[in-house]
């Protein structure tokens, strides 16, 4: 076994690139925060990726948070090449906020980024965004909180993906 998966389960994202009939979709596991202020994401994409390309060309990406109602999708842009996977996949793409990337509408949450900085490590390019614009689900972020209800999306092996209980353990 390989000990990246030590780390696991993780969440899983979709990132989304290009515009018109470039806009493509893929999965990422590999998403973190970076800055809180300003607030910055990060996401590691391989090379090989049609992403890394059309992340390096429009320097935009949007993070897209799909709930396991979306597994299908995810499925798909985790494992095809391009923008020709989006005819197989239901989701809808929708107009962003502040970037020319479109958001998915099914999704729980879009998260806008203009990338500041992109490095190579190992065999993946970190790509880190200023979240610029973002969009949510109200239902799933009630109080300002996620609502576990809404089934966020975490992936733990292959082809296995778990979601949240919805016991809470509180400290106090
Ligand atoms: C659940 C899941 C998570 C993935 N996470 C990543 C990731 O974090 N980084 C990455 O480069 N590829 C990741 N992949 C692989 C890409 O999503 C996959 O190679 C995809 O087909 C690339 O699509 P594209 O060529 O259209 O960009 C993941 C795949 C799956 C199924």
């Amino acid at each position: 076994m390989h000990p990246y998966r030590l780390l696991y389960p993780m969440r899983t994202y979709l990132v989304i690139s290009g515009h018109g009939e470039e806009a493509n979709v893929m999965a990422a596991d590999w998403v973190t925060i970076v800055s809180y202020d300003p607030f910055m994401v990060g996401v590691a994409i391989a090379p090989e990726r049609t992403t890394h390309g059309l992340v390096k060309k429009y320097r935009e990406f949007v993070i897209s948070v799909p709930s396991l109602e979306m597994l299908r999708d995810v499925w798909i842009a985790g494992t095809k090449k391009g923008p020709s996977k989006l005819k197989e996949m239901s989701i809808t793409l929708v107009p962003s906020k502040s970037i020319k990337v479109p958001s998915i509408k099914e999704a729980l949450a879009n998260l806008e980024c203009k990338v500041v900085d992109a490095r190579g490590y190992g065999d993946h390019t970190w790509f880190v965004g200023e979240v610029v614009g973002y969009s949510y689900r109200e239902e799933a972020f009630k109080d300002g909180k996620p609502n576990l209800k809404a089934k966020f999306l975490a992936h733990s092996a292959w082809t296995d993906f778990v979601t949240f209980c919805e016991e809470i353990y509180k400290t106090e």
